[in-house]
């Protein structure tokens, strides 16, 4: 969609990234890192004193405080960790279950692993999970779970009472679970972000995945990291030590400073708040009927009763036609769908979105 986006000259709220600016402040930190001479490589498992760093953090914000030297691994990205995580815990012939729309990296690197891909679909239209479906679905060949809250392609959130129930089936069927939080930090309505690394019986068998690009709006510095115990995470750093390596050396001295200050994260989530409502607030007169959003910088809106359109070729139309491209939702689902959604990325700036919407109020049922 960024290329048919890029083709045609239309507004980009297909991909997921942000068009303005990282801090000035945190490109001064690169800057100085590498002035300083922090251009070789960093230790294999992330530089220690950003791991302390992330500890600290991580004890602060979920009540946990990982070892930073066995349980907190820095990565190239959370796509690196999502890999390396797949590829360390799963056997051939193992099964995983992923739920769908889901993030389109779990499935092949499942596939990668000679694992099996179990997809189910969260329910539709507020996207929870079906735990009855799950109890059902779980095997003896399962061996892990991929969750993501809050959730791409969605915007939906895990609440307390699921992770409970994760944690229990966890603990009974003996599973591993990959948590995807990537957008760990923009969480809205006033809800809390249920990290896995909150609950005691979860975190022993879990990894739970960050990502820097995401919470610093710098998603092509490709900086992430995993938390998971001692046992999983030796695991893990096999496969990370051939896939990477190590990390950029300057960005992670350049991340450790400015993670130190607390609102450089905190205020991330009121930021995107207020660009997810003021999108929100121009978009009233239009017919698309927004979903609900409580977290990530994801909008769905629904074009249902406007036209008999696919969603494939109604964001193909939306870019050709009006020079508007979005992302429609059946990419993220394994089987077909008929949902009548595409998904708007709010990481942008106020006239990009004031634009966006101008062209979205145009179109009438
Ligand atoms: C749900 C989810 N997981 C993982 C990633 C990958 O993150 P990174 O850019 O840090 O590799 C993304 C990026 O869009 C994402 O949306």
């Amino acid at each position: 969609m960024s290329k048919l986006a890029a083709d045609h000259g239309a507004i980009n709220l297909s991909q997921g990234f942000p068009d303005f600016e990282v801090s000035p402040e945190l490109i001064a930190l690169v800057d100085n890192a590498m002035k300083q001479g922090h251009n070789q490589y960093a230790p294999m498992a992330g530089l220690p004193w950003l791991r302390q760093v992330i500890s600290k953090m991580t004890a602060d914000r979920y009540g946990y405080q990982p070892n930073a030297e066995t349980e907190i691994t820095v990565t190239s990205g959370a796509t690196e960790a999502l890999f390396g995580s797949i590829m360390a815990l799963l056997h051939p012939g193992e099964e995983v279950i992923l739920f769908d729309p889901s993030y389109d990296s779990y499935d092949p690197v499942i596939r990668l692993a000679g694992g099996i891909p179990v997809h189910l679909n969260l329910t539709y239209p507020d996207f929870r999970i079906d735990w009855q479906q799950v109890r059902d679905t779980i095997s003896g060949k399962t061996r892990l779970i991929i969750i993501n809250t809050p959730h791409n392609p969605t915007g939906s959130t895990l609440p307390e009472e699921d992770m409970i129930v994760l944690q229990g089936l966890a603990e009974e069927h003996n599973l591993l679970v990959i948590s995807d939080e990537v957008y760990e930090h923009i969480i809205f309505d006033e809800k809390t972000h249920q990290s896995v690394l909150k609950f005691e019986a979860m975190r022993k068998r879990s990894v739970a995945i960050s990502s820097f690009g995401k919470t610093f709006h710098a998603t092509g510095w490709k900086v992430g990291y995993l938390v998971a115990s001692e046992a999983l995470t030796a695991e893990i750093r096999k496969i990370h030590q051939f896939v990477t390596f190590s990390v950029s050396t300057p960005v992670q001295h350049a991340l450790g400073q400015y993670l130190q200050h607390k609102k450089n994260y905190d205020s991330l989530a009121r930021f995107y708040e207020q660009k997810r409502d003021s999108f929100l607030a121009l978009l009233e007169e239009a017919d698309w009927r927004p979903l609900v959003s409580s977290g990530t910088y994801f909008q769905l809106l629904s074009y249902d009763g406007m036209n008999d359109k696919g969603d494939q070729e109604m964001a193909e139309y939306l870019t050709r036609k009006y020079g508007l491209a979005s992302i429609p939702i059946s990419v993220f689902y394994h089987d077909n769908t008929d949902h009548k959604l595409l998904r708007f990325c709010f990481a942008k700036q106020e006239e990009t979105l004031i634009k966006a919407a101008e062209i979205l109020c145009r179109i009438r049922i």
